[in-house]
């Protein structure tokens, strides 16, 4: 098994301080409680080009190499006008880079959504559109995606979000994107144990 879990958060906003950013945080932070290494792309990280507008900047190369490193991904969007930002949008397209690998794309990876807005109407549609990107990358999003009204929310020193309920929710997701990458990996270690005694029952019985 790997010896460290690989968590990459995604998102934000431009504006200074970005709730969808705070919110971001406060679940790598919980990432970071469970034993993962984290790193986060936020609004400066996140200021590409249009994708396929111009050769890789070293922001976007830094971006495509932590995806391609990750173990899991937790991405956080505002609601722009009922969807996704175009700034976690065209994130997710450079995404497009890891298409010829041997994991391509999201591939066996969970992916934590988180959607801030002021309605729930917005929060719901931007949720299903991220799902709908996620699927498209071959990503396994997660059963919980944390949906948060903005309005009024505020975070302490300590990166928490002052609203338990929405803690919990952050927290919640990131407990599924953790559980995922560890089923996998006890998996590929199970399935490895078994090849070994079956190449041993092999060579006992020629
Ligand atoms: C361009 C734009 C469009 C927005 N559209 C919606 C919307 O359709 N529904 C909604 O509830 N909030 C909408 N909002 C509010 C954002 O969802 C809100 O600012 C966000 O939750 C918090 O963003 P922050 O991370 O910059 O703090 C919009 C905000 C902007 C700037």
């Amino acid at each position: 098994m790997k010896a460290s879990t690989r968590i990459v958060g995604i998102g934000g906003t431009a504006r200074q301080d970005s709730t969808t950013e705070k919110a971001l945080r406060a679940a790598l932070d919980a990432a970071q409680r469970l034993g993962a290494q984290t790193e986060l792309f936020s609004a400066d990280e996140l200021d590409l080009p249009m994708y396929g507008s111009a050769a890789l900047t070293p922001k976007a190369t830094a971006l495509i190499d932590a995806i391609r490193s990750s173990d899991g991904i937790l991405i956080a969007s505002p609601s722009y006008h009922g969807s996704i930002s175009g700034q976690v949008k065209n994130a997710l397209d450079y995404v497009e880079e890891l298409s010829r690998d041997a994991r391509p794309y999201f591939e066996g990876r969970a992916v934590g959504c988180i959607v801030c807005a002021y309605g729930a109407q917005s929060i719901g549609t931007a949720i299903i559109a991220m799902r709908s990107v996620v699927h498209a990358l071959r990503g396994w999003p997660t059963p919980l995606a944390a949906g948060i009204s903005a309005v009024g929310l505020s975070f302490g020193a300590d990166g928490r979000c002052s609203e338990p309920s929405v803690q919990q929710q952050l927290e919640a997701v990131v407990a599924q994107v953790w559980d995922f990458n560890q089923m996998r990996s006890h998996m590929a270690h199970m399935t490895h144990v078994a090849h070994v005694a079956h190449m041993a029952r092999s060579g006992e019985a020629a």
